[in-house]
């Protein structure tokens, strides 16, 4: 996803100078950050629905994820801003492309914080507390939150590539880290 919006704030930057952007070309941008934005939106549920609970349960006091909570509220109104962005965009609004850059760059700026503080806060737990059956089942809560969004019915070019987290301290008792959560792609 820090790949993604770096990339689209690029983009969006060349068109606000003056590239041309042909009606197919800027409903392909909109139609590619909103599956980006429902994604964003997902991982973020599944991290607050699935993975929270998760991690208080097996650590107590020893993992604290209110600012982590916190964040996810902060991201959601930026998505619907970039959302709108994009509408504006497909509408051929003036400046659209200007706003959506802005809107971008500071989503990517946000989301990169976020993603090193969940790093720091939650990696170390998981390698600590939680058992293989407990993040085999986040995992794959967050396996159909992605398949829902990335499915080929719905973008037969969404390819989407993860960064894996740290390795398990005890490869018996402890989960690898798995795409999908945490991921800085
Ligand atoms: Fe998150």
């Amino acid at each position: 996803m820090l790949a993604d919006t770096a990339r689209f704030a690029a983009l969006a930057g060349e068109l606000a100078a003056g590239t041309p952007c042909a009606p197919r070309r800027a409903r392909a941008v909109a139609d590619y950050l909103g599956l980006l934005c429902d994604s964003i939106h997902h991982h973020h549920r599944i991290e607050d629905e699935v993975l929270w609970p998760t991690l208080t349960a097996a650590a107590g006091d020893a993992v604290d994820v209110r600012e982590l909570t916190d964040d996810h509220a902060q991201l959601d109104p930026m998505l619907a801003e970039i959302r709108a962005a994009c509408a504006d965009l497909v509408a051929r609004r003036p400046d659209a492309a200007g706003v959506l850059a802005e809107r971008l760059t500071r989503l990517h700026t946000v989301l990169d914080e976020h993603i090193a503080d969940e790093e720091r806060t939650v990696f170390p737990i998981v390698a600590a507390y939680v058992t293989t059956a407990q993040w085999e089942k986040v995992e794959a809560a967050a396996r159909c939150a992605v398949a829902a969004v990335w499915s080929p019915s719905r973008s037969a070019s969404s390819a989407r590539t993860v960064s894996t987290g740290p390795k398990a301290t005890d490869p018996e008792s402890r989960p690898a880290m798995v795409p999908a959560l945490g991921s800085r792609s």
